[in-house]
Formats: C-alpha cells, structure tokens, sequence
C-alpha cells in the first residue's frame, strides 16, 4: 500500500538509518525526510539514498508553527515517525531552554500540524514518537525498566522527552490522534555525533587525546547496535498497536568503564598497538551534573507481540561501529572541525 510518511531528524545518526530502511524497503511509499540540519544533522550520513525516487529531503525547523502548518497542510501525511530533538544530555545541562523548544514545542508543533491536516479523520493515520528509555530516571543494582515504570526524570534532556511523550498521549486521548511511542535504550554505531561516549572515545584514542570518564566510570547503561534499533522501528510502525507504548533494548547492560576497557582493547587491535596502549589515555574527570547510575530495558513486551529481539552482539556491533569511523576519516574531519572544537574546549578543557 502506498503511504506518504514525514520522518523527522532523518539527517541525525537514529533517524538516517530510519530513513534508510524505508526508503530501501518500501519502494511504494513516499518518503519526506525533515530536518533542520543542527550541528547534528548532516545530508553526507543519507547521500546513499538522496537521489531515490521515494524520497525527498526538506530542511526546516519543528520550532517554526506557520512552516510546520504550511508542510502539513500541503503534503497532507500519512505518518509521522518523529525522531529530531535535540540529544546530548551534557548539552541539555548547559543549555536547557533549546532542549525544551526543540523537543516539547516542536513535537506539539508536529502534532498540531497532523491533527489539522488529518481534519478529524485519523482512519489509517499514525504518529509514532521515538523516546528514550532515560524519561524513566535511573535504576538503583538490580530491576528493568517496563512499559509501567513511573517517569521520573532526572537531566533536562530526559525532563523534555518526558514531556513530549505525556503530550503525545494527552493528544491521543483528547483529540483521538492514533499514537505510539517507543522507549529505547543507548544506541550505537554508524554516523553517530563524536560526543556521545563511543565516538568520542574513538576519536579521541585516534588522536591519542585522554579519555574523559566521568565519576567513578561505574554508571551503567544498556547497549544496542542502532541497525537493530531501525528495525525495531519500523516492526512497530507496521505491526504495533496505536495508543501503545513499546521498551527497546540491547539486554545489553555495561558499565562505562568495563565497555571503554574493551573499546581500547579493540582499538589496539585496529590500529596494531601494543595491547594496554589505549587505556593509558583514560583519565576520570570531574562527574556529570545529576549523573543517572544506571539504565536498563525489559524490551520483553516487544519480543512477546510482535517478535523482535536485537539480532547484533555488543562486541560485533562495537568492532563494526569502530571499523566504520575508522575507514571514514573525511566524515570524521568534517563534522569535529568548526564548532565542534569550541564545545569540546568548554566541555574539556
Ligand atoms: P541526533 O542528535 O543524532 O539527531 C537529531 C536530528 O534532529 C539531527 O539531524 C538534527 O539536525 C535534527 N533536529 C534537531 N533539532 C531540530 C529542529 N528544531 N527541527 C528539525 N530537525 C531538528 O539524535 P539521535 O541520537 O539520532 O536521536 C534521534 C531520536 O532518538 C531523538 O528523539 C532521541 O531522543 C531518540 N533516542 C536516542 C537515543 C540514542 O542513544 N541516541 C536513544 C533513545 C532514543
Ligand atoms: P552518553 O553517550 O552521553 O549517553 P547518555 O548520557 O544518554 O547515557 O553517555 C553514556 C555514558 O558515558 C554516561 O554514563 C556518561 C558517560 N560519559 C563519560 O564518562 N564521558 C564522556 O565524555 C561522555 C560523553 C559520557
């Protein structure tokens, strides 16, 4: 069946490979990827596929209501897999109020914009938000975050994602709009942005600069390869049930400094160092504001109804991922020069 589908933040590391997926699997439907190009959206992480026919890329701003009612109003979708926000939890504790206008006024700005283009009729429609597991707070040693745990977060990052998640079921319940939001741990892999802690720390071992591990390094999150995560998306876009909410997770728990162990171990191999040469750059700095000690997904819901589990094993996904930034050094260049030296400096000295 044909379909005309918004994806949000298809130019971001999640949401490219979002992209991909549908744009190569479904030849039938029309793809429309929106993004406004923030420091961490950028065209190079889709060129495989621009020049798709199913595809069409349109830069814009979710903050902007008479471009988003404009967008809606013309194309009349479909769907909506909205995925662009702003994502770094450090960037979130330096500066809140982006976090908040991206990420709750832009998802009511989407959201406003479907609901009047849709005119009150929701048959075959869907908004599905993507969400993080981080809306649920942090676990203390033992027990899972579930489809019911209580929200309570704890980084504006989080308190934002949470806030966009209660408005698109407030949407659903008042005005009807068939929603579903997915939960989903820590993702890693290909065209991620250099200052979440793996690309980072790939980078940085390149460049034999230190190891920032904040605190004690024992925080501890759960892991999944972000192809993995693509497919469970579009799994519940096609299979789950509207007004549904799904966890997503690598049942992949780490502490940070146990997974930055075996980074630098995979990296010496990589670069044909001496084994024990990466480690050397680690060095434990001052702790994150507000740090939460530990994720972790019961994604049993999902494998229950509708048959997903991750298929990609940590130290598969990690060799892959660090195989990846290795062989795309222009990428790489790209995307750490300019700006990002200024934010690297104010974050570590
Ligand atoms: P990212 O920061 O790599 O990409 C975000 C994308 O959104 C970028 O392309 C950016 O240009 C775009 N964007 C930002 N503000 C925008 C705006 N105002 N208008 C239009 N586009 C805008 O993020 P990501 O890691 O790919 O995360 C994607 C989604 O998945 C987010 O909603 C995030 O909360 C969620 N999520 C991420 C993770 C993770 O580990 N990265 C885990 C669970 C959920
Ligand atoms: P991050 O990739 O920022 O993801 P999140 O905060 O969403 O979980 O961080 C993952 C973990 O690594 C988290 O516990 C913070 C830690 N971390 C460091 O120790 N040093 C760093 O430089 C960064 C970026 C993260």
């Amino acid at each position: 069946m044909s379909k005309k589908i918004l994806i949000t933040g298809g130019a971001g590391f999640i949401g490219s490979h979002v992209v991909r997926t549908f744009v190569k699997k479904y030849p039938n439907y029309q793809i429309v990827n929106l993004d406004a190009l923030t420091y961490a959206g950028n065209l190079e992480n889709i060129q495989d596929i621009a020049a798709s026919d199913n595809y069409r890329f349109i830069k814009g701003d979710i903050k902007d209501v008479a471009f988003i009612n404009k967008l809606f109003e013309e194309e009349k979708f479909d769907a909506v897999i909205h995925l662009a926000a702003e994502s770094h939890v450090d960037r979130s504790i330096s500066h809140p109020n982006e976090f908040i206008e991206t990420n709750v006024m832009g998802t009511a700005n989407l959201m406003n914009g479907f609901r009047h283009s849709c005119n009150g009729d929701f048959t075959d429609k869907l908004f599905y938000h993507i969400s993080t597991d981080e809306v649920y707070g942090s676990l203390g040693k033992t027990g899972l975050f579930t489809e019911e745990t209580s929200y309570d977060p704890q980084s504006p990052y989080a308190a934002s994602k949470a806030a966009s998640d209660h408005l698109v079921r407030s949407y659903g319940n008042t005005y009807k709009m068939p929603f579903i939001i997915s939960n989903c741990s820590n993702n890693y892999g290909a065209n991620q942005f250099p200052e979440k802690l793996i690309p980072l720390f790939i980078n940085n071992i390149k460049s034999k600069k230190s190891l920032p591990v904040y605190g004690d390094g024992k925080y501890t999150r759960d892991w999944l390869y972000v192809e993995d995560h693509a497919k469970a998306i579009d799994l519940i876009f096609h299979k789950g049930i509207p007004g549904e909410t799904y966890n997503i997770g690598g049942f992949n728990e780490w502490t940070n400094i146990d997974l930055i162990k075996l980074l630098c171990a995979q990296m010496d191999i990589k670069l044909n160092q001496a084994p024990g040469t990466s480690e050397k750059l680690i060095t434990y700095v001052k702790d994150r504001a507000g740090h939460d000690r530990r994720y972790a997904i019961d994604a049993t819901k999902l494998n229950r109804e509708l048959g997903w589990k991750p298929t990609v094993t940590f130290e598969e996904g990690l060799s892959k991922t660090i195989d990846w930034y290795l062989e795309n050094e222009k990428w790489l260049s790209n995307v750490t020069s300019g700006a990002y030296q200024t934010y690297y400096k104010k974050m570590y000295g």
